[in-house]
């Protein structure tokens, strides 16, 4: 079976690697598409050398834009290429711009897709990526949700059961076969740390990070948690020239976007990680930390049921009492059911046993 596999942005490497691996085990021909969309070293290059990741075969160059742009871009490029590989199955993760663009091609074409991180609802119309997430499912024949809740809000959109699998998390996949490696790093001694006594942040949703009264706002709560412990904050590069030019204690040390073993070893060792992603949210789960999140809504409900997330909004009064509270007395760390570094094994399976039809029951 000839498979092409999708990355495109940070977030995806992580997903797309074990997805790879099982699905060549099992004896597929597999072709991997970067879309471009991520490009720069600390965004891109550095996951593939760490994870291992093979060079894409195909590379489309889409890059940076506005959405439309961007997903334009994507489209263009994917479409003759699709229509030339004629794969059996597209495999689409996450929920960015290249997600949607890819699956809106695939839905198209003599291809059948799956979605791996189906059925993840935020309900916040606002987020690009919820609009992202709900096109990239409305239009996939196979459905691989990550929790209980996302097969929920699958079947109550009107998708056949026959369509949609609990798989559970191929984050965490990657996340358990690199930590290892991650903790015998010397992360933390080369910035200064001491295990359980620094926080770790990272921003940049639009919400937050473009809106200079909300990023103000969140700030000022990251100023008043510095004061309880040192913060260390990889910027990403929509945020970067923002965060360095706010002025911000001397108690938060702003750093390159860090690269993945880092960024596990910094999550690992954190009395607290304060973020707006929705992968950190997950790691952050399995690896026990605490983990306050700077938004109202989460797509990733099971992070809090089942694990360490606490949702904190914006308000830095809010903010810092739940600092306070997570400090004194951290929450216990619990693992959701399938999060068990198997996941790739189970959507090679169900990618390869065959996908129905794509048409969902209502609409
Ligand atoms: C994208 C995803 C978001 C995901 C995030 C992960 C969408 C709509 N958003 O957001 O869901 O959480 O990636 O990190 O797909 N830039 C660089 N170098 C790069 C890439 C981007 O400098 O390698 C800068 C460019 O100025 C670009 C901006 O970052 O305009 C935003 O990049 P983009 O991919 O459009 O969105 P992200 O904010 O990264
Ligand atoms: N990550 C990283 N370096 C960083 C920040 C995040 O390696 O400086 C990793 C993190 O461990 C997780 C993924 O990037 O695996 C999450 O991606 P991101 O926060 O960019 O996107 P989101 O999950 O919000 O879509």
């Amino acid at each position: 079976m000839r498979i092409v596999c999708v990355a495109g942005a940070r977030p995806n490497y992580m997903k797309v690697k074990p997805v790879m691996d099982a699905l060549e085990d099992r004896g597929a021909d597999v072709i991997l598409v970067h879309t471009g969309q991520h490009y720069d070293a600390a965004m891109n290059d550095v996951f593939f050398a760490e994870l291992g990741i093979r060079e894409p075969d195909h590379y489309l160059r889409a890059g940076s834009g506005s959405h439309a742009a961007q997903t334009a871009a994507v489209m263009t490029a994917f479409e003759p290429l699709v229509a030339d590989l004629r794969p059996h199955v597209v495999v689409v993760v996450g929920d960015v711009n290249s997600t949607m663009a890819c699956a809106l091609v695939t839905a198209k074409s003599e291809s059948l897709l799956a979605h791996v991180e189906a059925g993840l609802r935020s309900r916040d119309w606002s987020m690009p990526e919820e609009v992202n997430r709900v096109v990239t499912d409305r239009v996939s024949n196979c459905l691989l949700a990550s929790s209980p809740d996302a097969v929920a809000n699958l079947l109550a959109e009107g998708h056949g059961a026959d369509q949609v699998r609990l798989v559970g998390n191929v984050m965490v996949d990657t996340l358990l076969a690199n930590l290892d490696r991650a903790l015998a790093r010397d992360t933390l001694s080369g910035l200064g740390l001491t295990a359980g006594q620094y926080g770790v942040v990272t921003l940049h949703r639009p919400a937050n990070v473009d809106d200079p009264a909300t990023f103000a706002e969140l700030l000022i709560g990251l100023d008043k948690i510095a004061q309880l412990c040192p913060l260390v904050l990889p910027a990403h590069p929509r945020a970067a020239p923002q965060l360095r030019a706010a002025g911000l204690s001397p108690r938060v040390t702003i750093i390159p976007p860090a690269g993945y073993l880092d960024f596990v070893a910094l999550q690992a060792g954190a009395a607290l990680v304060l973020t707006d992603s929705g992968g950190v949210q997950e790691e952050t789960t399995i690896l026990g930390t605490p983990c306050l999140t700077m938004r109202d809504n989460t797509e990733r409900p099971i992070t809090i049921t089942e694990g360490t997330n606490r949702l904190v909004g914006r308000d830095p009064a809010k903010m810092l009492a739940e600092a306070i509270s997570v400090l004194e007395s951290p929450p216990p760390r619990r693992a959701p059911a399938l999060w068990d570094g198997k996941a790739a094994g189970r959507i090679a399976d169900a990618i390869l046993a065959g996908s129905p039809d794509r048409t969902p029951t209502t609409t």
